[in-house]
């Protein structure tokens, strides 16, 4: 099981074999995708909203997600681990970034970064990639700037699908290795898989892209209640940890659990 690294993705793409990736912000569910044979493991920010409770991914800061990509980084022997920036913590700067980046690397063992923006981002991945870090870069419906683009929408409808094709090619030519484009319509998304040769890892973007993500919580059921549009649900978890946890208090409750065979 040789690590995946990112000429293997830009391999797949050249023989037409689709790109998975899934959240993951801990061991054991890192060290189950990648049993499974997920290819990319994003410690999205998403960790705000899908782990420590926050509403949005905004509150979440480097020293929060650090230790969720490390254990992640550990547990995963095979997917190339990506840290996700957070809000704040490279929009300064490319020195800010390329610090916080650095971090990422260096005290998680992430394997590449992930940053939200289009061209604006140029100037922060050229920096990055001269300096080692391979970028994947994020753009359509950038979560991180949902304040700013009037809240969860498709981006790149009619006129605006001439700006993602522009941020597409920007970030190609800025050094990205890959870039995921989410929320944005399938025939745009197409398109640009077409043209760019970099891999394109697509979220809402239609069957077109070179690769798909989903938040695990959402794909397999742990999250209740309504669900984006481009979310499928591939299993129940919550039922399953629901009818686990209910017959174990069932058994406490009862004195039926420790049985014999549990006690010393
Ligand atoms: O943080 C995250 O989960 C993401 C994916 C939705 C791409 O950025
Ligand atoms: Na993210």
């Amino acid at each position: 099981r040789k690590r995946i690294r990112t000429h293997h993705l830009r391999e797949m793409k050249e023989r037409g074999e689709k790109i998975t990736m899934l959240t993951a912000y801990d061991m054991f569910t890192a060290a189950t995708f990648d049993e499974a044979g997920i290819d990319l493991l994003l410690v999205g920010d998403s960790a705000s909203n899908n782990v420590l409770g926050n509403e949005t991914s905004l509150p979440i800061t480097v020293d929060e997600l650090l230790p969720l990509t490390r254990a992640v980084a550990r547990a995963a022997t095979r997917a190339m681990v990506v840290g996700d920036l957070p809000f704040g913590s490279y929009q300064a700067s490319p020195e800010q970034a390329y610090l916080t980046a650095v971090r990422f690397m260096k005290e998680a063992g992430a394997h590449c970064v992930k940053l939200e923006g289009g061209a604006e981002m140029v100037p922060v991945i050229e920096k990055l990639t001269q300096g080692g870090i391979p970028v994947m870069a994020h753009i359509g419906f950038t979560p991180q700037s949902e304040h700013a683009l009037g809240g969860y929408r498709v981006q790149g409808r009619g006129d605006t699908a001439e700006r993602v094709k522009r941020d597409a090619k920007a970030i190609e030519a800025a050094g990205a290795f890959a870039v995921v484009m989410e929320m944005v319509p399938g025939d745009v998304a197409a398109e640009i898989s077409r043209e760019l040769t970099i891999p394109t890892i697509g979220i809402g973007a239609g069957n077109g892209c070179d690769g798909q993500v989903l938040v695990w919580q959402d794909a397999f059921g742990l999250r209740t209640g309504r669900m984006a549009r481009f979310v499928k649900q591939y299993a129940d978890v919550h039922q399953v940890l629901l009818d686990g946890a209910r017959a174990y208090a069932e058994d406490v409750k009862a004195g039926t659990f420790p049985g014999p065979e549990h006690t010393f």
